[in-house]
């Protein structure tokens, strides 16, 4: 990790006058319509901004967005990096890190998941309470860089209880269901097969998807508060799984997103 390419990129956002982001909010697949919601002051395409990687993938469209929603001001990355599309974990996480260095203190997270708890419902949310790592890799690993955090992270509380519960607190308030559990990483991009859905669920997932731990991993190196939502995209059950299109599953998590920016707008208020 080169620790001169973060600030490279950090000046550069400052120079266009990326000066006080208080939280920053990662979109997932078919979630980046949240953006609408936003007063947005400055939008820099991922391609203008040294050392970004680019978004490779149709249905993620590549840009921050400087501006204020719910009161505060936020950087929003709409468009986040894969493993499956080729990318380094170290370049899954460089924006969260440049996010950090610009000043954020809470990273807000969201992606598309398959609920393999069979009490959730394809369409609902569930609070990510917390996570296992099933990649086969992360973005701590090698030479530590003490400036961004400890060469040991605890992760005993990866995400936050009291946004958590805070974010209950609203889902009640807005009449939205907002399930809690276990977010299980896969790599993709293929879906599971039956045995490995219901491996994933024996493992103690909840729910299964391509993302979102790598920056999670990240983010709490720096000791960034974090707090995610999955928009549960397709019904997962091993002894009766009905085929699934990409287009359906962002369909989904379209509709749902309104449901998701209530309960991130209320958030962000309360924070
Ligand atoms: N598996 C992995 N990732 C996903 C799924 C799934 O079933 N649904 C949405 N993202």
């Amino acid at each position: 990790m080169n620790l001169e390419r973060i600030a490279e990129s950090t000046r550069f956002l400052k120079g266009k006058g990326v000066t006080t982001p208080q939280i920053g909010i990662v979109l997932g697949t078919g979630l980046g319509n949240l953006v609408k919601e936003i007063k947005v002051e400055l939008e820099i395409p991922y391609e203008q901004i040294p050392n970004f990687p680019l978004s490779t993938v149709e249905s993620h469209s590549g840009k921050l967005l400087y501006g204020v929603l719910g009161g505060k001001q936020i950087l929003a990355m709409q468009g986040r990096f894969h493993a499956y599309e080729g990318y380094s974990m170290e370049e899954i996480v460089f924006p969260v890190r440049v996010l950090k260095q610009l000043g954020i203190e809470v990273l807000l997270l969201s992606n598309a998941a398959g609920a393999m708890n069979l009490e959730f419902k394809q369409g609902d949310l569930m609070l990510i309470t917390d996570h296992i790592n099933k990649f086969p890799f992360n973005p701590l690993l090698g030479k530590n860089e003490n400036d961004l955090g400890t060469r040991f992270p605890d992760m005993h509380e990866a995400y936050s209880i009291d946004l958590g519960n805070k974010l209950h607190v609203i889902a009640k308030r807005e009449g939205v269901v907002l399930n809690r559990g276990v977010y299980i990483s896969a790599e993709g991009p293929m879906l599971e097969t039956p045995a490995e859905y219901r491996m994933l669920r024996t493992l103690g997932g909840d729910a299964v998807g391509m993302s979102t731990i790598p920056e999670v991993i990240a983010a709490r190196h720096m000791e960034l508060t974090c707090c995610a939502v999955s928009v549960l995209t397709d019904e997962c059950d091993p002894n009766n799984l009905k085929p699934v299109k990409i287009e359906d599953i962002i369909a989904i998590a379209a509709k749902a997103e309104k449901k998701l920016t209530k309960l991130f707008v209320g958030l962000i208020e309360e924070i």
